[in-house]
């Protein structure tokens, strides 16, 4: 048991995703409903380097619960974890305001950095996984996620459409890094198929193979186009760099003799628009649910714990074990998409 804080600080770091904002209304108004006080650190731990902290209450928080993106602003700062003069400057921002407890809201480098400052300050720190990526392994779901699935796929059906109107093939790439979770679960929700993620580990010509084999089925039985839905870590190593939508589009121009079929393909790259938006209802409850569990973590002098969501049941999980767990994709899921793209 640790020190119980009376203030504590919040901060966003890394990607921002939908639903951080949630998270945050959700941190403040709890603590406060507890008699914490609470302090808004700005983007991230660049904010805490820059001193730039202020005093957040109910009504800071107003107006928010909706909105996309971070209110506070988020970073990306490399050297915290790596310079340990860039971190002292950090800590002296955190002793100046009195800050006892921290709440980081973000992806695994954030709590690596959480991890390192609860270990050299002894300050208590919890984590709450905000990324779109759904890339942490002790989490079944994490804030933002639903929503980067909800873009991808509205985007998918008016895709669909213009794909439906000129009998087209659309090779779609969305986000996700190293983990497929948008890919699978926009490809399944959006009919597409082929799903292309990088936990299954294939050559471009396994992959192309792969492609084909599913649009001559869905040819074959009378579509007149397709979806292909791949997660952008397909291409993330240097030997497949190559392998970038625009990429398999041109090939299947190229190769529509393979397909049996005339292939008019187009690439797109769905990008950033994924992580901005409204969030979801979804995100915004689960952000709910975990900024009043990591207020509990805190009020109840635990510390170094990141809050997660396990069959429906909010969990807290020791950050260090967090950072190394991996996550894996849904097998399941990628066998009912094959099942259902038939
Ligand atoms: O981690 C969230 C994420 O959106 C990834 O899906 C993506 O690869 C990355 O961030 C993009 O980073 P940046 O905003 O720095 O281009």
């Amino acid at each position: 048991m640790t020190k119980i804080p009376h203030r504590i600080g919040i901060l966003t770091s890394g990607g921002d995703a939908p639903g951080m904002n949630a998270a945050i209304r959700a941190v403040v108004r709890s603590a406060l409903y507890y008699d914490m006080e609470v302090y808004g650190i700005r983007d991230g731990y660049l904010g805490m380097k820059r001193n730039e902290v202020e005093p957040l209450d109910a009504g800071s928080v107003g107006d928010i619960i909706h909105r996309g993106g971070t209110f506070l602003g988020t970073a990306r700062l490399p050297e915290f974890a790596t310079d340990r003069e860039v971190r002292e400057v950090c800590y002296s921002t955190l002793r100046e305001h009195g800050i006892e407890g921290l709440v980081v809201c973000g992806g695994d480098g954030s709590y690596r950095g959480a991890n390192l400052l609860q270990k050299e300050t002894g300050i208590p720190t919890v984590g709450l996984p905000g990324t779109i990526d759904n890339d942490l392994g002790y989490t079944d779901f994490t804030i933002g996620f639903d929503t980067a699935v909800n873009t991808c796929v509205d985007n998918i059906n008016k895709l669909r459409d213009t794909m439906a109107s000129h009998g087209r093939v659309s090779v779609v790439e969305v986000m996700g890094r190293n983990c497929g979770d948008i890919a699978v679960h926009s490809g399944i929700a959006a009919g597409a198929e082929a799903i292309l993620v990088p936990e299954i580990h294939k050559t471009d010509n396994q992959w192309l193979d792969y492609i084909v084999r599913k649009l001559r089925v869905s040819f074959g039985r009378g579509k007149k186009y397709g979806i292909i839905v791949m997660a952008e870590g397909i291409n993330m190593t240097p030997k497949m760099h190559h392998f970038t939508a625009d990429y398999i589009a041109s090939w299947l121009n190229a190769n529509a003799d393979a397909v049996g079929h005339r292939v008019d393909a187009r690439g797109c790259v769905i990008g950033h628009v994924q992580r901005g938006g409204s969030p979801t209802a979804s995100d915004r409850i689960l952000a709910a649910r975990m900024g009043e569990a990591a207020v509990d973590v805190l009020r109840e002098g635990k510390t170094n714990l990141c809050v997660g969501i396990r069959r429906n049941r909010i969990i807290t999980t020791p950050i260090d074990e967090a950072v190394e767990m991996k996550n894996h994709v849904d097998k399941h899921l990628i066998a009912l998409a094959d099942i259902l793209a038939r």
